[in-house]
């Protein structure tokens, strides 16, 4: 180095531009490369989604010590209050999952040369094809998340969306940005839970429903499809994007077990269900499956192949985190709460690869036309 640069180096004033100018274009770099699409400092300089700021340390506290499940039996019966222990979930997460992945919470089959984006529209837009949904209906959107799917699906369709979530934070997000879209007269969006249907709409009728990766979270597959079968006009459909293993899962292999433990504790899941288990409980809530299909076999990118794409990106995250939370910008936990989202990507990734699971297993059932008759 030059002298005279030396010299510059040591003035106290070029030392503080020269530092002020590294950290923030190290920031801009971090940023830039991150999973966030849009800026993260919005959310975390007060709260994590719902969670007040001095509760998110103890929420993720609280989370982790949940998951000491044994081997392959996901935490099933011991979660007692399971949308409480979703909800908590959704609060710690909803900011990251909008920063770092989109307004749509979910995987999407994706050809070769498609953008991710058109991929997830695409993949909203086939769902709402396999119930039928046209300018005239209302359909539901079960577990609808901040309302990215509602937004393209009512768009492309011209249909009526009713969402329902949990999570309160995600209403507020979601009626946000409907208003932003322009789609207010054709969305609503209600919070509830959906274990609880027909108390939540009181008699309402609907003329179809999804779920896309929400149903993943009921306690129960049969009692959520019963629910979902009393608020529906006889002849609607309702089709759901499940998270399932797939026949390829061996419960005697240990790393097929360990990734599919990951998957439900990286996740909020109370178990990871097959599809066999779906159609009987579709079948015991009184629906007539018209048919299943694993939409992750579709497409020449595999569906988990996003996360890996953005895997560096991440890891920047992560130290991005760390430094946000270590002078105090975003809450104590933070990164915690990354972390757990860093596990569950590497088992989501893990479990695609070895196609023991699929988080897009389409089940598409009707209510029977006469079902009217049995329910008067
Ligand atoms: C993986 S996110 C998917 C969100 C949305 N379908 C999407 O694709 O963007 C799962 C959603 O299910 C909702 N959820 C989970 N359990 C629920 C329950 N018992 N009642 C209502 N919503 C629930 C969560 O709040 C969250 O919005």
């Amino acid at each position: 180095m030059s002298e005279r640069v030396m010299s510059a180096l040591e003035d106290k004033r070029v030392q503080l531009v020269v530092g002020g100018v590294g950290i923030t274009g190290g920031i801009y770099v971090a940023v830039k490369l991150s999973w966030f699409r849009k800026n993260p400092f919005k959310s975390f300089g007060g709260k994590t989604g719902a969670m007040a700021k001095d509760l998110v340390d103890r929420g993720i506290q609280s989370y982790n010590e949940f998951f000491d499940q044994e081997d392959g039996k996901g935490v099933g019966s011991r979660i007692l209050s399971t949308p409480d222990f979703v909800n908590k979930f959704y609060s710690l997460i909803t900011d990251f999952y909008e920063y770092g992945w989109g307004e749509s919470f979910h995987f999407a089959a994706r050809e070769k040369g498609e953008s991710f984006e058109d991929s997830i529209i695409r993949q909203e837009v086939a769902i709402a094809e396999n119930i039928g949904l046209k300018e005239g209906m209302n359909v539901i959107d079960l577990g609808c998340g901040v309302g990215g799917p509602m937004r393209n699906i009512v768009k492309a369709t011209g249909g009526k969306v009713t969402g329902i979530t949990i999570n309160e934070y995600q209403v507020g997000r979601c009626t946000t940005l409907n208003k932003a879209a322009g789609v207010e007269h054709l969305t609503e969006i209600v919070q509830g839970n959906f274990m609880d249907l027909s108390k939540v709409f009181k008699g309402r009728k609907f003329d179809g429903a999804y779920a896309i990766e929400a149903a993943c979270h009921a306690s129960n597959t049969t009692a959520l499809y019963k629910e979902v079968f009393q608020v529906l006009k006889p002849g609607a459909l309702f089709a759901s994007y499940e998270w399932l293993r797939t026949d390829k899962y061996d419960p005697n292999n240990k790393v097929h077990v360990d990734v599919v433990d990951g998957i439900a504790e990286g996740n909020a899941l109370p178990e990871v269900r097959t599809i066999e288990d779906c159609v009987k409980a579709a079948k015991a809530a009184g629906f007539e499956v018209q048919f299943t299909f694993d939409r992750a076999t579709l497409g020449g990118v595999p569906w988990q192949q996003a996360m890996k794409s953005a895997r560096r990106a991440a890891y920047l995250t992560h130290i991005l985190t760390g430094v946000l939370e270590f002078i105090g910008f975003a809450p104590k936990g933070t990164q915690a709460v990354h972390t757990m989202l860093l596990k569950a990507a590497v088992n989501l990734e893990k479990g695609g690869d070895l196609e023991i699971f699929s988080p897009m297993y389409l089940i598409v059932m009707k209510k029977p036309m006469g079902a009217a008759a049995v329910e008067a």
